[in-house]
């Protein structure tokens, strides 16, 4: 294990109550990520972790589901990959910092804080309402199960270590995801 900041292990659920209470823990460990009092070095590796696991498996899992069922389009979907892409790179400047104290530090983390808060809000918004609405209670169990299982598997990979973080990023420019075309 990489961290020993516990990140859950779930093993089923209604999806939404699933990644809603990941989104709870993302702010509970940018709060702690922002407090200089922290272990912010042990934050900051759980919080790679938890994102890279999180995300990977809802763009495994739920995002094409979601889509099959005409619950989001295509374009939110995207959206979703790119904000989540924007996310994995702003983790990344937060995890090439040597330091944890510097006036560096807390600009990246300003700025990684910016960049999880906004996706958050959007997805509950533009993704977990049109779920709620009109996804059954059936398919949001078996979702919640599939999301589980592939976010536990990347967690115990240690998903969120530097080497796999810069692989992300690195894939994600190659995919033309962080082409700054919108916000
Ligand atoms: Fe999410
Ligand atoms: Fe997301």
């Amino acid at each position: 294990m990489s961290t020993s900041i516990d990140l859950g292990r779930p093993v089923s659920g209604d999806v939404i109550d699933l990644i809603l209470d990941d989104h709870r823990r993302f702010e509970a460990l940018l709060r702690d990520l922002r407090d200089s009092t922290s272990d912010r070095d042990a934050v900051r590796r759980a919080l790679a972790a938890l994102h890279v696991a999180h995300a990977e498996a809802e763009e495994k899992h739920i995002y094409p589901t979601l889509k099959r069922k005409d619950a989001v389009s295509e374009r939110e979907a995207e959206h979703g990959e790119e904000e989540h892409a924007e996310g994995h790179e702003a983790m990344l400047a937060v995890l090439e910092l040597k330091g944890t104290d510097t006036q560096a530090f807390d600009d990246a983390v300003e700025e990684l804080a910016q960049a999880l808060n906004h996706h958050l809000t959007e997805e509950e918004l533009t993704i977990l309402n049109p779920a709620r609405e009109e996804v059954s209670e059936r398919v949001r169990a078996d979702l919640g199960a599939a999301f589980a299982t592939e976010r536990n598997a990347r967690l115990d990979a240690d998903c969120g270590n530097i080497d796999n973080v810069r692989r992300i990023v690195a894939a994600a420019e190659r995919e033309g995801l962080l082409d700054d075309d919108e916000e």
